[in-house]
């Protein structure tokens, strides 16, 4: 996979379309939840991997001791604006980044922010961000189910941003490659097109494990923002949620 996100995520395309959808109440209730299932304290330094504009780190501010919010590209973080007191902005790659090892008590990636590459390219970002946990830390990845794409593995969808410019969507989840990709357009009022397609790869619950492993964490659990019952991930988890410590 080449890298699209400068184009993908670095301007109007993904921040306009997402507007509307990361609501602030939405994007408080996923911070309480990385809150709980972290069980972070005022105590805890804390990492957003890929935090875009910064919404979670922003609504658990105050909750935890501090929150540092990496994200690679300038524009999400300048319409994040001035953090809040105990919140900081960094501007990283998350496979190189500028910090200690062993800095943070623990580590989020949420929406689908860290496995960007090949699965070669994958485990190595895992493994940059375990360095960056003490022993003891904890770390949380959320993206999309594979077991509930699989299901329907295409889809489209076609919608109005409320100044009229229409945006349009077309993904298509191959479940041999765990890959989803994600054609996005924007149409402009003046008609003019912004238009990139992301590859994003989501692991299976069995396949979390020896990616665990081999990145130096141990897998505590896999779970959702809405529990599966029994325990196991099926295909009705609107998404999957791995919780993973450093030895
Ligand atoms: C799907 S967005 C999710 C943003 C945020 N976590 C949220 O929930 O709103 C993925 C984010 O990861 C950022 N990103 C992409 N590649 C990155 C990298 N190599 N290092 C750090 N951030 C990256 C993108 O620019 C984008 O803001």
């Amino acid at each position: 996979m080449g890298d699209w996100t400068e184009g993908y995520y670095g301007g109007e395309l993904y921040l306009a379309t997402v507007a509307g959808l990361l609501t602030p109440r939405l994007s408080a209730l996923e911070a309480d939840r990385i809150v709980e299932l972290l069980g972070l304290g005022p105590r805890d330094r804390v990492l957003d991997l890929g935090c875009g504009s910064g919404r979670h780190a922003r609504a658990m501010a105050g909750s935890v001791g501090w929150c540092c919010g990496l994200e690679r590209w300038p524009e999400p973080l300048h319409r994040a604006g001035a953090p809040p007191p105990g919140v900081a902005w960094l501007r990283a790659d998350l496979r190189a980044p500028p910090l200690r090892d062993g800095c943070f008590d623990a580590a989020f990636s949420w929406y689908a922010s860290l496995f960007m590459w090949d699965d070669e390219g994958n485990e190595r970002a895992l493994a940059a961000v375990a360095r960056l946990l003490r022993p003891g830390g904890r770390l949380l990845v959320q993206h999309a189910n594979p077991l509930s794409l699989a299901r329907e593995p295409v889809a489209t969808a076609r919608r109005a941003l409320p100044d009229g410019r229409q945006v349009e969507e077309a993904s298509s989840f191959d479940p041999t490659t765990g890959v989803d990709r994600c054609a996005r357009r924007l149409v402009r009022l003046d008609g003019s097109l912004l238009e990139g397609t992301a590859q994003l790869r989501y692991y299976s619950e069995t396949e979390w494990e020896p990616l665990a492993r081999r990145a130096g964490l141990h897998l505590a659990a896999v779970t959702s923002t809405t529990p599966p019952p029994g325990g196991r991930l099926g295909p009705e988890a609107p998404d999957l949620i791995a919780l993973l410590e450093k030895p």
